[in-house]
């Protein structure tokens, strides 16, 4: 277990996906600096690690974001209540074409666990972050930046909170807000979002201690827009000028 100065010790953080991937990376950074980690997701999963490793600053709450009762509930959990950091992460991605009546369901609950979920709480802890001050960090993607042929639902579903949460960073600057939001965009990495989605990667996935790390460390620099690695940073001023037809054909080879 990394061990790193404790500068969080006294925060309270919400993890949403903390099971596994990012969002477990994240949560282990947190507790190694001293923080207060509630997580979050529809199985405790690797996060049981941790309870065990951190048994007097971890709690879990079961909740299917898919479900917007679950949201609600998850809101308002006694353990979410003093949560000065949220890190609204959980999500997942399809992989098919508009032919392809299988995933049908599927995307409606991408579109309710990436979207409409993560609007949900981000608004709720904005409102209350916005006189006591608290950080919030929202997992995009580089999806954002384009389309996908064959997931072009989920490269949606990450095109809507990239630009939600863009309008609010203006919102919050106009209303003098104390809180922080912050947006992680990184390209592939190498998490059980594969196998969640049934895909596979086309290009090397990151590691994923390597996009937690770099994206506390921006987070906690208060960046709007944080993107791992410079090829990716690259592809986002790449995609701001580039033709969609371009873009359409770079991602169509980003997974199978
Ligand atoms: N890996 C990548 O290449 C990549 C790149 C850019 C962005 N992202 C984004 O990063 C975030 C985390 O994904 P990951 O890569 O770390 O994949 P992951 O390892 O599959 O983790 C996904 C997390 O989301 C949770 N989750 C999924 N459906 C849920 C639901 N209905 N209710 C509550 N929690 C749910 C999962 O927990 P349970 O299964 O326990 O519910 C899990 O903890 C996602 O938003 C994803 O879109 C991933």
């Amino acid at each position: 277990m990394r061990r790193q100065k404790e500068d969080l010790k006294g925060q309270r953080a919400l993890v949403t996906g903390a099971s596994s991937g990012i969002g477990l990376a994240v949560a282990e950074r947190l507790l190694a600096r001293g923080c207060f980690v509630v997580g979050a997701s529809r199985h405790e999963g690797n996060f049981a690690k941790l309870r065990a490793a951190y048994p007097d600053r971890t709690d879990y709450v079961v909740a299917d974001l898919s479900r917007m009762e679950d949201v609600t509930r998850l809101i308002e959990a006694p353990a979410c209540q003093e949560v000065n950091l949220l890190v609204a992460n959980a999500g997942f991605g399809c992989f098919g074409d508009y032919r392809n009546e299988r995933i049908d369901e599927r995307e409606i609950q991408m579109v309710q666990v990436n979207c409409l979920a993560t609007q949900r709480l981000i608004k709720a802890y904005l409102r209350r972050f916005d006189k006591t001050g608290g950080r919030i960090l929202v997992t995009a993607s580089a999806a954002a930046f384009g389309a996908a042929p064959y997931m072009a639902a989920y490269y949606a579903t990450k095109a809507y909170i990239y630009r939600l949460c863009l309008g609010y960073q203006r919102e919050m600057k106009i209303a003098h807000s104390r809180a922080e939001l912050s947006l992680l965009c990184p390209g592939p990495v190498a998490t059980g979002f594969e196998k969640a989605g049934d895909l596979k990667f086309q290009f090397k996935p990151m590691d994923v201690g390597r996009v937690a790390d770099y994206a506390l460390k921006k987070w906690f620099k208060n960046k709007a827009v944080i993107v791992p690695g410079f090829a990716y940073r690259l592809l986002r001023i790449g995609a701001k000028i580039a033709p969609d037809s371009l873009i359409t054909k770079v991602t169509k080879k980003a997974a199978v």
